[in-house]
């Protein structure tokens, strides 16, 4: 019995002392050297070797509570809004309250590029979620105006509006339909017709499949084997590559040469010096906004439909302000501008984007210790700047996971308490767009439509976007 009792003791001890080294070993081999003086890190702890808190941190969003991870964490006296842990792989400072974040996301020369190489390699070195400083800040003067500008917005609202009713008219004729994967096609036939005057059709649904592709890549492990997500997104992107230098060519030897599309509008776009953008940008930023624009904007918008069918009374006060812009609506002459104004539309649309954090998380890379709030931020580890836990603090917005619109006619949060699109450098270029695009859809929808949930309880999935798991399957009808 006594042997018995020293072996179970020496297997504990044994495990105590395996598990006491496992956590001893991140701890070592990312132990920071700081200058005198400097402060220490934020508070938390590194986890298991490789692993790290990963395990954990999957169990909380794949179990359907996302926000029990940075909850748990934020109890210590030490706290002042950053916590450090190790998520897939890196040693990472995780900031989930406002001041910071803004520090982080204003400051791109301390904070770098965050996104993995294995990534930024798929998305192109010349695409400007790879770049950094002034090639960065040089690529985005020359390519976002041709998607932010009013007449492109003007151009693109028209076929947003025709898109969108043949899409709400096919739905009627099937009855039953899963909105998330329709919405995925329609929202990225807006935008192969927006950046480069391509119709809906069997090409563009390759075109769409190819760029699916380097979706999914950027979320699996960078593997280049035959067969793995990764080494399928490499082809597709050849593919892809070989698709826009043709198109390319095409236009600079004059075919379409008139669209006004985003292409055209880039390829005429000069810097100060008269000096213009090579194809390889072009291309890269092509990619990047379709892969950046159109899957955010499709689960955005299911979402709002989600929201308004869940409170009525949110949806009554919609219907009746889109009742006044009915008639222009009917006659195709809604501006932007008209979109713009529309105020309940645009509380519904933020106060969705605020509960459902399309983009938990962005990534920047710490180029140099930085010190921020007390603590010390070491060189080279991750940075994960967390909208979902700054959206969700009730500090700033009361009940916070209640939805609301009408919160929004007095909360004028302060920088960095609100930034469903970023801030900064790298804020979204696509934000009046994907906004535009999705209140366009909703005004025709609860004009003309409405739909019933099919399994109105099912569960969230939270991870890459949040979802319902079913992909929101609805009836969908047209009005009388
Ligand atoms: C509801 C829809 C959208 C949401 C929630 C969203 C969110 C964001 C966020 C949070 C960032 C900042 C990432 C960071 O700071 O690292 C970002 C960047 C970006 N977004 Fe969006 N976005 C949306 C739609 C779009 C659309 C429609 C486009 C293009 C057509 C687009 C293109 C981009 C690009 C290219 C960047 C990278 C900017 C840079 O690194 O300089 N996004 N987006």
């Amino acid at each position: 019995m006594m042997e018995l009792m020293m072996m179970l003791l020496g297997g504990l001890v044994t495990i105590f002392c395996a598990y006491a080294l496992a956590l001893a070993f991140n701890v070592v081999r990312y132990r920071p050297f700081f200058k005198p003086g400097a402060a220490g890190m934020p508070p938390g702890s590194l986890g298991l070797p490789l692993l790290g808190q990963t395990l954990e941190f999957l169990r909380c969003f794949n179990g359907g509570n996302p926000d029990l991870f940075w909850r748990k964490r934020t109890g210590s006296s030490h706290f002042k809004g950053l916590f450090r842990t190790h998520l897939f792989g890196q040693p990472t400072i995780c900031v989930i309250t406002p001041e910071p974040a803004k520090s982080v996301l204003m400051n791109d020369k301390q904070f770098g590029v965050g996104w993995p190489k294995s990534f930024t390699k798929l998305l192109g070195g010349k695409s400007f979620l790879s770049m950094a400083g002034e090639s960065h800040k040089r690529l985005r003067r020359l390519t976002v105006p041709s998607l932010t500008n009013s007449n492109s917005l003007k151009c693109m609202l028209s076929d947003m509006q025709t898109l969108t009713n043949d899409t709400l008219n096919n739905w009627v004729n099937r009855g039953e339909v899963v909105v998330l994967p329709e919405i995925l096609k329609l929202t990225f036939n807006i935008i192969a017709k927006a950046l480069l005057s391509c119709e809906p059709g069997a090409d563009v649904d390759i075109f769409g499949m190819e760029v699916s592709l380097l979706s999914l890549a950027a979320r699996s492990l960078a593997i280049n084997l035959p067969g793995t997500p990764y080494n399928r997104a490499l082809k597709a992107r050849r593919k892809l590559n070989l698709r826009l230098q043709s198109i390319i060519k095409e236009r600079r030897e004059g075919v379409h040469a008139s669209n006004l599309d985003v292409l055209n509008t880039m390829m005429q776009s000069k810097d100060e010096d008269g000096g213009g953008l090579e194809d390889e940008e072009i291309m890269d930023t092509i990619l990047a906004f379709m892969l950046a624009g159109h899957e955010t904007t499709a689960h955005a918008i299911v979402w709002v439909m989600y929201f308004l069918h869940k409170h009525p009374q949110a949806w009554q006060k919609l219907k009746e302000e889109q009742q006044i812009y009915e008639l222009k609506g009917r006659t195709g002459s809604l501006s932007v501008s008209d979109f713009k104004g529309m105020d309940f539309m645009s509380r519904v649309i933020d106060e969705t984007l605020r509960i459902v954090n399309l983009s938990p998380f962005t990534f920047r890379k710490a180029l140099e210790d930085v010190e921020l709030n007390e603590s010390t931020i070491p060189k080279g580890w991750s940075v994960q700047l967390w909208f979902r836990a700054i959206h969700l603090d009730p500090a700033t917005f009361p009940d916070p996971y209640t939805f609301n619109p009408d919160r929004w006619i007095d909360c004028k949060p302060k920088l960095g308490a609100y930034v469903p699109f970023g801030a900064g450098a790298r804020g979204c270029p696509g934000s009046d767009f994907a906004k535009l695009q999705i209140s366009a859809l909703m005004h025709h929808m609860i004009l003309s439509y409405r739909w019933e949930p099919i399994n109105p309880q099912a569960k969230i999935k939270y991870l890459p976007h949040p979802r319902p798991r079913d992909g929101y399957a609805v009836r969908f009808f047209k009005n009388e």
